[in-house]
């Protein structure tokens, strides 16, 4: 069992009150790279296993989490309910039937397709997203429950985009004083989507103050009716979480058909972001203590940016292969050699040749170390290894 990274202030204490969820422990990290044809985890990736990152009582996103659970618990509390069970260990490998399937997510939905989700083999993933833990929490009898941890997605390169984040679910089935299984279930419904709504944009205040909020109708294939919470900050919408009741189907398929309640699931990054003007998001994993000795457990503080080093442009142009090429494999190709090296990847060029139709496409790779100036010759190797990497690996042709 692997250790997690960050000991900080994570005893019996911090967490005091709380209704913990099963230890299971994370996996070892190298277990989910194999020979399997559908495994396309890069060791980049599951370098980043059993980091929890989420689970460091003075790290953004740990203090971002604790907040959202004090606030689920003294909520309940003050309502004389039971307390929400919290998960934030369970291990992130899923099968394919928790993370899609038990979720009505088609079988055509571009969030299967290997160029966005990390297969571990055919039957199982790196979990895209915490919703991945309804069916089995439901099916095990949980009735109220937040589940926290690491998700794993393969995208694009930027400052607010990264191949593993966490996010936070929650899970509450109402019960049978509230929501009396005789009645309609149309208004057991509407009663599940008020405290919804109702206890989301508490949150929101307690985590945003007094600011201006909207309901976006939204679409999960989980959830019906679906929205998505928005606040207005720094004169902007920003989405802040989805969240809807759960489908009638997904009740089902946790054994619980009849039953009536609610889900929601947000991500810690862009929160933290935000409450800590933190401007990207390869600092969370930042071993520089210019950056871990910045915060302290349970306080919202602004980060103090230290200086930035400059970046070093490098574009490149190649011929797309025959058969499926995603830009995603190009993302993940360069993050394999450059690590947190690479600030950011941009189209800058799709070229369909007007006589072959062949189409080629010109990327600029943007290098930028956070901690240090990166040297010509250094940059210049890597390249030259995302190059050699872009022929053997993505079978494409360099023009
Ligand atoms: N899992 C969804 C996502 O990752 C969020 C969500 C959770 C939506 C629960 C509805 C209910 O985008």
């Amino acid at each position: 069992m692997m250790l997690s990274s960050c000991f900080r202030g994570t005893g019996p204490t911090a967490r005091a009150g709380f209704v913990r969820g099963l230890h299971l422990g994370a996996p070892n990290p190298g277990s989910v790279i194999n020979d399997d044809a559908y495994n396309n985890v890069s060791p980049s990736v599951a370098a980043k296993i059993g980091k929890d990152l989420h689970r460091c009582s003075a790290h953004p996103l740990g203090i971002i989490k604790e907040r959202i659970e004090l606030y689920f618990q003294k909520n309940t509390q003050a309502l004389g309910q039971p307390q929400f069970k919290v998960f934030d260990d369970l291990p992130p490998i899923v099968t394919v039937e928790q993370n899609f399937d038990e979720l009505l997510i088609p079988p055509d939905h571009v969030s299967r397709q290997p160029s966005d989700t990390y297969y571990v083999d055919a039957q199982r993933v790196l979990r895209c997203h915490t919703s991945a833990h309804q069916t089995s929490l439901l099916r095990q009898g949980e009735d109220r429950f937040l589940v926290c941890g690491d998700v794993y997605r393969r995208d694009e390169v930027d400052s607010t985009h990264y191949p593993v984040f966490h996010q936070m679910e929650g899970v509450r089935i109402l019960t049978e004083e509230e929501a009396p299984a005789r009645w309609d279930v149309s208004q057991r419904k509407e009663i599940a989507s008020k405290d919804l709504k109702r206890g989301l944009e508490g949150l929101a205040t307690n985590l945003f103050g007094n600011v201006e909020m909207r309901w976006v109708d939204a679409y999960f294939p989980f959830t019906t009716p679906s929205a998505e919470l928005e606040i207005l900050f720094r004169g902007k919408w920003m989405e802040v979480l989805g969240c809807g009741v759960i489908h009638d189907e997904v009740m089902d398929n946790a054994g619980r058909t009849g039953e009536v309640g609610w889900a929601f699931g947000l991500g810690l990054e862009r929160l933290a972001m935000v409450l800590f003007s933190i401007p990207d998001i390869r600092l969370f994993w930042s071993e520089d203590p210019r950056f871990s000795s910045q915060f302290e457990a349970k306080t919202l503080t602004t980060f103090q940016p230290y200086s930035k080093y400059p970046p070093c442009y490098k574009d490149v142009t190649f011929w797309l292969p025959e058969d499926n090429f995603h830009n995603n494999d190009l993302f993940e190709v360069v993050r394999d050699v450059a690590g947190d090296l690479v600030e950011e990847i941009r189209l800058l060029d799709d070229f369909i040749h007007p006589k072959t139709q062949r189409k080629s496409r010109c990327f600029r790779i943007t290098y930028r170390s956070m901690d240090r100036s990166l040297t010509n010759e250094e940059v210049d190797r890597l390249q030259e290894i995302v190059r050699g990497y872009i022929t053997s690996r993505l079978d494409a042709e360099l023009r």
